[in-house]
């Protein structure tokens, strides 16, 4: 949905393989993300996308190959944490604080990654949490807030810090299925805005509508990409055929 053809690569991974213990779970990827870029993951489960998810924000270091993200060379363990701050992670698990309100779970974020004192946090917080569409619920508990309202505040706690890259990994699959709409909603705007994002998902019809581009993964490779409109009405890969029917169907 945004123009991307021109920017150089915010992230490039080349030649990346990763294993654990006996299993090869990543092989030989190669993949670039230009700022501004909404790159879809899709494929079956245990293929490799959170793997790729995790190697891309530092959590987990590649065995071979080489990993730049903004400028830094995660292949490089010593550097991991270089990157911590400059990128947002939403989990399908939400992980917010039960006994902090809405608006201390995005506080205590900025105030341990960034270092602020409490009142810049707060103002921080509260622009983060008006981004999601949550400003009236910041001083309620997580336990006062839907799962859907959850899942938008740890969004907020993300982009708090500012990140110039957001990942998402399954951010709806623990979710009610009328709850899902208002996630994809904010992720939707998130795009508009120009973030560059990084999202594993089984919405299809977030895939569809809101990708750039759509990396479909099989067994620890990139089988088939490309825009969405292609992925979905003529997949080439025979792979991404089955998946998609699988998928689509239920
Ligand atoms: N920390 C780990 N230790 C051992 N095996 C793992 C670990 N993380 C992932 N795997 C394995 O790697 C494969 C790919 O996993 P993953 O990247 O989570 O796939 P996906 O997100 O596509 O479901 C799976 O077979 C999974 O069991
Ligand atoms: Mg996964």
């Amino acid at each position: 949905m945004t123009t991307v053809t021109t920017s150089k690569p915010i992230i490039n991974l080349t030649g990346v393989s990763k294993s654990f213990g006996a299993t090869q779970v990543l092989r030989e990827i190669n993949l670039d993300v230009r700022s501004g870029e909404v790159l879809v993951l899709i494929g079956a489960s245990g293929s490799g996308k959170s793997t790729v998810l995790r190697i891309m924000s530092g959590l987990e270091t590649a065995d071979t190959g080489e990993v730049w993200v903004n400028e830094v060379p995660l292949h490089d363990a010593r550097r991991a944490k270089d990157i911590r701050g400059h990128v947002g992670m939403v989990f399908q698990q939400f992980n917010l604080f039960p006994h902090k309100s809405a608006l201390g779970n995005v506080t205590l974020a900025l105030i341990k990654a960034r270092k602020m004192n409490a009142a810049d946090a707060r103002k921080r917080a509260m622009d983060a949490l008006d981004r999601v569409g949550l400003a009236d619920r910041a001083e309620h508990y997580p336990s006062q807030l839907s799962g859907g309202q959850q899942q938008r505040v740890a969004i907020a706690r993300a982009l708090a810090v500012e990140p110039g890259i957001m990942f998402f990994d399954e951010a709806t699959s623990a979710l009610d299925p009328e709850l899902v709409g208002e996630v994809t909603e904010v992720m939707r705007g998130l795009a508009r805005d120009g973030m560059t994002m990084v999202v594993v998902t089984h919405e299809m019809g977030f895939a569809r509508k809101t990708a750039d581009r759509v990396v479909f993964m099989d067994k620890g490779v990139i089988a088939e990409q490309g825009a969405p409109e292609q992925i979905f009405v003529d997949p080439r890969n025979e792979r991404t055929r089955q998946f998609l029917h699988r998928v689509l169907d239920h």
